[in-house]
């Protein structure tokens, strides 16, 4: 066990746990922040897709050791009041099949929209490509990401 303060969601926590607790289960466990979900946890699906900083990352292959003082942001975090560009564009669009991807979905999608604000379709391809959706609702996730990019 080691003692860990970190910058979650705006707000400072300070927790004792192993240094190899993945992000995911001291998100998950300890803080209740259940928003983000654990699909595979060999980060090869993207469901537990949280901003280290501003960059998308696998928080089931992300030591809690490894995060600093670096701010971490959850789907919880993303805005205040689920008004983020890409909430709302994910619900015009109405994205969503079963749901169990999306809020990973909708990290990746804002990740790389406040990289690239007006992304083309490869970029939207290339950022995407590494959260996968049993659905498949991938058709509806780019639209939105598109309709996002101009609001
Ligand atoms: S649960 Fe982390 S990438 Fe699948
Ligand atoms: S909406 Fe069901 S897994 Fe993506």
């Amino acid at each position: 066990m080691a003692t860990f303060n970190l910058n979650i969601n705006g707000k400072n926590q300070q927790l004792d746990v192993d240094p190899a607790t993945p992000m995911l289960w001291v998100l998950r466990d300890h803080l209740n922040l259940v928003g983000t979900k654990y699909g595979c946890g060999i980060a090869q699906c993207g469901a537990c897709t949280i901003h280290l900083n501003d960059t998308a990352v696998r928080s089931c292959q992300l030591p809690v050791s490894a995060v600093g003082e670096q701010k971490v942001t959850t789907i919880e975090g993303l805005s205040e009041n689920g008004d983020h560009p890409v909430q709302k564009a994910w619900l015009e669009v109405d994205v969503p099949q079963c749901g169990y991807c999306q809020a990973g979905q909708i990290m990746s999608a804002a990740a790389l929209l406040k990289k690239t604000p007006k992304p083309t379709d490869d970029e939207i391809d290339g950022a995407m490509n590494g959260n996968i959706c049993r659905c498949g609702t991938y058709v509806r996730i780019k639209q939105a990401i598109k309709t996002a990019s101009t609001l």
